[in-house]
């Protein structure tokens, strides 16, 4: 099977300077093409900006905005056959990239911003009978945005962690995941690592194929 997945964060720059983003690190998604080349399948990572070095076998494409993350996975999603999103896409992007850096003086104390695409919104026309899998970070119980995403987004699964509890945040090797399936099934997963969790999504996917 050839698996493609999306990891880290997206920046949303204003000037060459600054940037709009989000605490997460990519560990999830780097584990995620791991275990997938570790059982035998393909993997192809489109990663955000992370600091992670690249696993054995995988082939990866570094982007950094949300725009160009959904350019790069809309070319090569026609080659997978699972698609596994764990980026943290900015949902916004500033209104206006300065080409030069903006000055304290003259700069206004708000930043107006424009949606950025929901990437996996606009990449449910092409599903056909590949398997989409999303992750759904939250604060407190997931179970109630998990499902709503999963029936919004069009997923077949959803793997949804409370961010607030210890080893299951931004950053550690660890997770603490719930994966819901499309068909009503819930596996609650205990906490471990990062790259455990990554061999159960591998396998629950591939058995959906
Ligand atoms: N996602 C996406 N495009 C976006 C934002 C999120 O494809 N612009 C994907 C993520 O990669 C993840 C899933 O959607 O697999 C859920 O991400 P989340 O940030 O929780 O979704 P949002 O739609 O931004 O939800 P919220 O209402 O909580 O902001």
């Amino acid at each position: 099977m050839r698996f493609l997945v999306s990891a880290g964060p997206t920046r949303e720059f204003l000037d060459p300077v600054r940037f709009l983003s989000n605490r997460s690190t990519g560990k999830m998604g780097f584990a995620v093409a791991e275990a997938a080349v570790a059982a035998g399948h393909e993997a192809v990572l489109v990663a955000g900006p992370v600091t992670l070095p690249t696993p054995d076998g995988v082939r990866r494409i570094d982007v950094v905005s949300a725009c160009e993350m959904l350019a790069a996975l809309e070319r090569e999603l026609p080659r997978a056959d699972v698609l596994v999103m764990t980026a943290a896409v900015a949902d916004w992007r500033p209104k206006a990239l300065s080409p030069v850096k903006l000055k304290k003086a003259g700069m206004a104390a708000t930043l107006e911003l424009v949606a950025n695409p929901d990437i996996l919104k606009t990449l449910a026309p092409l599903k056909g009978r590949k398997v989409f899998v999303g992750f759904a970070a939250e604060t407190g119980d997931p179970t109630e945005e998990a499902r709503r995403k999963l029936v919004s987004k069009g997923l077949d699964l959803i793997c949804a962690n409370d961010v607030t509890v210890s080893g299951a945040g931004f950053g550690v090797d660890t997770n603490i995941v719930t994966i819901f399936g499309r068909d009503g099934s819930r596996t609650e997963l205990p906490l471990m690592s990062k790259r455990a969790v990554a061999d159960h999504v591998v396998a629950k996917a591939c058995s959906l194929l």
